[in-house]
């Protein structure tokens, strides 16, 4: 990239550290403006194909693939239906069957362009087509932005489960425009913003203050303060993950709120949204942390009082009742040898993860997550 180019709109470079395979996020605003110059500057690869959804394709596909070409870029664009419901299988394999159409081979990159949904699935592909070619990522969501683009999980959903066939495969860069989030719908920008809490509660105090005190910006997708917030995500997700390459023992930190809240997921039939879940999900924890005289009470406040401020739910809901919870915490996969590993937290800023929290501890913070008017 052009070092004047770079210096205007990337405000923020993240290296993740990986052992072999080490890459950066750049997060600014109007990145993608320069996007061909960079890709032709920095990687051997001849041509590439854009992966995205009918949504993202409608607001910046057909643009970016545009500008590619324009700047003399061999350039392609597969598009699938948006939505959850298209992570599986059979859409892996239409694409894969279109790359082949196009004559896609292992010196064609894959270009990302997308949310979580689009990221899962067209890392997924560029893992296993030709035995893996080059991947970009380019989340167009926050929580893509903050969360699914970082870390090198990959996945598609069975009609038994989510992300239940996937692999583990790192991109060459990640490009986080902030411009790209314009269009997204407020309540995705929650969405988004529920994980970004979920960071501040387990690893930064600083960002959690940054969000109480700037989250109306964020909300508003002010460039800066956006851009800040994004950064400093992926910093702390960046870290963990370096820590800990593979599902083990660090990376558990970062399932804070997601026990409970896959459980009021999969309670409502996924009607609540993921972010909504776990905004639920970290009242609980955090509940059961205060307790177990973990977390003192002015905490849990402050945590309750930032998620309502953000537009986040702060309650279970009336109709999901606390025994159907209850067994479906039974069957999460992170369930290991029948006992429930929660993440519980000692401050803002700081965890704990134990196996040692009762039916009852569980039942009653459930209980007073839904009655409590706080
Ligand atoms: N790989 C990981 O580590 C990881 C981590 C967290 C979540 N995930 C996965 O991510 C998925 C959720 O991601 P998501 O919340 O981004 O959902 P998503 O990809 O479905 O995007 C949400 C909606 O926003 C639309 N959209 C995307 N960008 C837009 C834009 N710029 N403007 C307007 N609309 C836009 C999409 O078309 C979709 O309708 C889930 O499948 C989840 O399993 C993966
Ligand atoms: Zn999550």
């Amino acid at each position: 990239m052009n070092k004047d180019f770079y210096a205007q709109h990337v405000w923020h470079t993240v290296r993740v550290p990986l052992l072999a395979n080490a890459y950066d996020i750049l997060i600014g605003q109007g990145i993608l403006e320069g996007l061909g110059r960079d890709l032709r500057e920095s990687f051997p690869v001849s041509r590439y194909i854009i992966i995205t959804d009918s949504n993202v394709d409608r607001y910046l596909g057909t643009g970016l693939l545009d500008l590619l070409r324009q700047d003399q870029m061999q350039v392609d664009l597969l598009s699938f239906p948006a939505g959850e419901e298209s992570k599986n299988m059979a859409t892996v394999i239409d694409l894969a069957r279109k790359m082949v159409e196009l004559g896609a081979d292992r010196q064609t990159g894959i270009l990302a362009l997308g949310g979580g949904v689009v990221g899962d699935i067209a890392a997924f592909l560029a893992s296993i087509y030709m035995r893996g070619i080059p991947l970009i990522q380019i989340p167009t969501t926050l929580l893509a932005q903050v969360d699914s683009s970082v870390g090198g999980k990959t996945g598609v959903d069975l009609p038994e489960g989510k992300n239940l066939i996937g692999t583990f495969y790192q991109p060459k860069r990640v490009y986080a425009d902030i411009e790209a989030l314009t269009t997204l719908p407020q309540a995705e920008v929650r969405n988004g913003l529920a994980e970004v809490v979920k960071y501040g509660v387990i690893k930064s105090p600083e960002l959690f203050e940054l969000l109480e005190q700037h989250g109306q910006e964020v909300l508003g997708l002010e460039p800066k303060v956006t851009a800040q917030t994004v950064f400093r995500s992926c910093s702390i997700k960046s870290d963990v993950v370096a820590a800990d390459e593979r599902e083990g023992n660090l990376r558990r930190v970062l399932n804070f709120g997601h026990t409970v809240g896959h459980a009021v997921e999969a309670a409502a039939l996924y009607q609540i949204p993921h972010g909504e879940a776990v905004a639920i999900g970290m009242v609980v924890a955090s509940r059961i942390s205060v307790s177990k005289g973990l977390m003192p009470t002015g905490d849990l406040e402050r945590l309750i009082g930032l998620l309502r401020s953000l537009g986040l739910p702060t309650q279970v809901p009336q109709d999901l009742c606390t025994e159907k919870l209850m067994v479906l915490l039974h069957h999460d996969k992170k369930v290991r040898a029948g006992r429930i590993h929660f993440v519980l937290c000692k401050r803002i800023g700081q965890t704990l993860i134990t196996d040692e929290v009762s039916r009852e501890e569980l039942t009653s913070a459930i209980d007073s997550t839904r009655k409590s008017q706080k």
